[in-house]
Parts: C-alpha cells; sequence; structure tokens
C-alpha cells in the first residue's frame, strides 16, 4: 500500500488526530538503506509510521549546497511504501517557514564543535525544525541515524531539556561491504573517491582498536587514525577528534567509552563518520 501524501500542517495534524504509538523517522528525504533501517524499526515498534521527507533549508550554509540538494520525491515515496510507512510528510519550505523564524532552538555545548565548528549555524536549523516536526506529528518515538552521532546526542538533549514527550530512539550505521557508511552524499564521489573513501572507517576502527588495547592519551589514539588518513592524499581531514559521548566535547584523557568522529573532503564531497571507542574492563 502506498503511504498518504501529506503536504499541510492542518491537513496533517487532521489525519494523524488521535493516532497512537506514532513513530516518526525525520529525513531530507534521498532515501537509502540507511534511512531504510529507521523506518524498519519504526515499523517494528509503531502502529503508525510517519516519514517526513523536508530538505531543511535553514541547516544549510551554502545556498549551492541546498539547491544541489537530491530531491525526487516520488521515488522516496516508493521507498516508503515497500517499507510500510502510513504517511509521508512531505511540505514546501513556505508552509514550514511562512516567514524567516524569530523562534530558533539552540542546543549549547553539544552543537559547538566538531560538525558545528565549520558549519556554523547548522545545529540551530537542525534543533529547529526537528522540534517543529515533533510539535506537528506528535510522535511517540523518533529514529535517528548513529551516523550523525552529534545531531542525535543535540536531539537527546533538547528533547530532555524541553520535556517533549517523545522517546528518541538511535538505529547503528548502515555500512557497506568496504565499511564505508551509507549517505546520500556517497552518490556524489567519482570513481575513484570512491574507491578512497572506506578509508575513513578504517582510519577510526583503528582508532577503536587503539583505545581497546588500553591507549588512554587521545592524541597518540589521533595520530594512529590520521596517519591512515595521510596515505590517501585526496582526502583533506576537516577534523578528528575523540569526544565523550554524551556532551560530543573533546577529552583530555580516555576513562570511559568515547567517540571517535571525524569529518573529511573528498573533492567537492564532505563526508562524516563515527565509532564508539570502548576502553578494556
Ligand atoms: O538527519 C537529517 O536528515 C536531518 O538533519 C533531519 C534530522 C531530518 C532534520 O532536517
Amino acid at each position: 500500500m502506498k503511504p498518504r501524501v501529506l503536504k499541510g500542517i492542518v491537513e496533517t495534524r487532521t489525519a494523524l488526530a488521535g493516532a497512537a504509538g506514532l513513530g516518526l523517522v525525520p529525513t531530507m528525504g534521498a532515501l537509502h538503506d540507511g534511512h531504510g533501517r529507521l523506518i524498519e524499526a519504526a515499523r517494528r515498534e509503531s502502529a503508525v509510521v510517519v516519514t517526513s521527507i523536508f530538505v531543511n533549508p535553514t541547516q544549510f550554509n551554502q545556498a549551492s549546497d541546498y539547491e544541489q540538494y537530491p530531491r525526487d520525491l516520488a521515488a522516496d515515496v516508493e521507498f516508503c511504501a515497500a517499507r510500510g510507512v502510513d504517511f509521508v510528510f512531505a511540505p514546501e519550505a513556505a508552509e514550514m517557514y511562512p516567514d524567516p523564524p524569530l523562534t530558533t532552538v539552540e542546543v549549547a555545548q553539544i552543537g559547538d564543535g566538531l560538525c558545528g565548528r565549520y558549519r556554523p549555524g547548522h545545529f540551530r536549523g537542525v534543533a529547529t525544525v526537528v522540534a517543529k516536526l515533533f510539535h506537528i506529528i506528535q510522535p511517540e518515538r523518533a529514529y535517528f541515524g548513529e551516523k550523525d552521532a552529534q545531531q542525535l546526542a543535540l536531539i537527546r538533549r533538547m528533547t530532555a531539556d524541553l520535556n517533549m514527550p517523545v522517546e528518541i530512539v538511535p538505529v547503528p550505521t548502515v555500512r557497506d561491504a568496504s565499511g564505508l557508511a551509507i549517505s546520500s552524499r556517497n552518490r556524489r564521489l567519482n570513481p575513484r573517491e570512491r574507491a578512497a573513501a572506506p578509508v575513513l572507517y578504517q582510519a577510526l576502527s583503528a582508532a577503536a582498536a587503539r583505545v581497546a588495547a588500553g591507549e588512554t592519551d587521545p592524541d597518540k589514539v589521533k595520530a594512529v587514525a590520521l596517519e591512515i588518513l595521510g596515505c590517501e592524499p585526496l582526502i583533506r581531514v576537516e577534523y578528528l577528534e575523540l569526544v565523550d559521548p554524551e556532551r560530543m566535547q573533546a577529552v583530555e584523557r580516555i576513562s570511559g567509552p568515547v567517540r571517535a568522529a571525524a569529518a573529511m573532503w573528498l573533492g567537492e564531497t564532505r563526508l562524516i563518520d563515527n565509532v564508539l571507542c570502548s576502553p578494556p574492563k
């Protein structure tokens, strides 16, 4: 069965009024297996599944990136239909932002480092649109991928701080056979870049192995990963950090689980990934 596609906020509230056990999968479309995993988790646990498809202009730093973001609603609706989604909420930008918003959601600390440092305003845009989606759809649970670990930590904290009655469900990163995390940006890579891309996961996995072996100095762990990335001339590293998994702040010493998180450029394409690193017991 095809999902019902909802475009207006009033129409959506009416269609979902009284629905119990609602699971929301927020997306920007260009759906791939990573989203598929989120939808499958929602389908298992929720009576009604809503996927939102909205390329949110307020979380892009560059107009060109926003304009070039892949959009194919018909294909995305097919993708949702094959996975038993009940409703697709796919508003236009003018429906979500009839006026430039004067009210925004800013989560301190968690959004400052890593991607936040290189994409000013990005996480304000994410937190604000997710808060709006929660208010419009009123889900019981919402599903987010661990690939965007900083986004996940930030949304968890936002819902806790603002007492939003939504359970945030994390879903593990989906990787292809080479270890590359599935992302809509992968399709922008040319064949040479695509061949180089798996080194990001290899470097983060090497960092995790070093932590598992008992290394407590984050600089030494980072050096191992940076050396691996340094062997691939096409790669430009934007950041590589070991952070505490809740606040996403760089640690000075490894005394518990940390996330090794990195962003890198391959030509014009920016890829991010992260791996949870656990010290020996
Ligand atoms: O992860 C994404 O695709 C987006 O950041 C989200 C959560 C749908 C908000 O626009």
